[in-house]
């Protein structure tokens, strides 16, 4: 300590973890307060069409109200995420900061991410599917060590490809929300997915289930589905077919052109769940018992599960 050691990592040590202990470093030595590191949060869709880059996009604009975030569209071959905000092509994609991970700093990041809302950037997935090809593992790893050290939250749009790319950024999420239906197709698939990242060791605390478009008088209810997949904590968001599409058609997020729509409020409340705004003018009575105005309207019916009432 005396010779000038600032921080001791254990070997080996994780990029992530080696990033941030630079960046602590370099906040002291400039005479600044350590700064959280951001969360990072993965969406996967257990079957093509579940709505994660949807519900990515739109719980990116939700958190973005009151803190930084990142969209990282890592669905390389297919990635889309930009569209469904923005109508222009982005000037630069993943793979540019892939190809040039020599120059990566914040400003590099920053200057190759399109912001859509003020506090809301998305890095586009790569235009041409063979540039998709060259990008590496580490490169992805290196992206995100740098990402959760500038924005408050980082979120992946993980398209449903497990490979040694999209599972290098799994296993850095803080939480992978698994995205899926309340249909058979759905459910199997998802148990399937369930099974791979408990081989990969992956924690039940680390794994969320959405159960997207879900219709309360279904079929198929959230103890079936807890009965086949184990219990987890659970949310599910309505179905609005009609407002969602037109909103992803025109590239305008729902939130901004439909905030009275139910899933636009249930994604509200479920970015409060996400990040709990600081309880400001409730009073002692209110702290108490733990409630405030600005509180999400939460309803649980497991001690596991949380149900965002829509
Ligand atoms: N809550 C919802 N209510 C109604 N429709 C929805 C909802 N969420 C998503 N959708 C519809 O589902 C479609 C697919 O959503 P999205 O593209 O987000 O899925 P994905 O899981 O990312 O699919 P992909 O496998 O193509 O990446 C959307 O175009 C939209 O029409
Ligand atoms: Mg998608």
């Amino acid at each position: 300590m005396r010779a000038g050691v600032a921080e001791v990592l254990p070997a080996p040590v994780a990029p992530l973890d080696l990033a941030a202990a630079v960046e602590r470093v370099a906040r002291k030595q400039r005479g600044l307060a350590p700064r959280a590191v951001g969360k990072l949060f993965a969406f996967i869709a257990c079957k093509g069409g579940s709505g994660a880059t949807f519900l990515a996009t739109s719980l990116g604009f939700q958190l973005a109200e009151a803190k930084t975030v990142l969209l990282v569209d890592l669905n390389l071959q297919f990635g889309d995420a930009l569209s469904f905000v923005h109508d222009a092509r982005p000037a630069s994609t993943l793979a540019d900061v892939a190809r040039d991970i020599g120059r990566l700093d914040a400003s590099f990041l920053a200057a190759s991410t399109v912001r859509v809302a003020p506090n809301f950037s998305i890095l586009a997935a790569p235009d041409d599917h063979t540039q998709a090809l060259d990008i590496t593992p580490s490169q992805v790893e290196a992206v995100l060590a740098l990402a959760v050290l500038h924005y408050d939250f980082v979120l992946l749009d993980v398209g449903r490809a497990i490979d040694t790319l999209s599972i290098k950024a799994l296993d850095h999420a803080s939480t992978i929300f698994v995205v899926m239906q309340a249909g058979l197709p759905s459910i199997r698939n998802a148990k399937k997915m369930l099974a791979i990242f408990k081989s990969l060791d992956y924690g039940a605390d680390k794994i969320e289930l959405i159960v997207n478009r879900f219709d309360k008088k279904g079929t198929i209810g959230v103890a079936n589905i807890e009965r086949a997949l184990g219990k987890f904590k659970l949310h599910t968001v309505p179905n609005s077919y009609k407002q969602v599409t037109a909103s992803i058609d025109h590239g305008d997020p729902l939130m901004t052109t439909a905030r009275a729509n139910p899933v636009s409020r249930n994604l509200a409340d479920f970015a409060r769940v996400l990040s709990p705004r600081p309880a400001v003018g409730r009073s002692l009575f209110e702290r108490l018992l733990g409630r405030g105005a600005a509180g999400p309207r939460l309803s649980s019916h497991t001690t596991e599960e949380r149900h965002v009432v829509p």
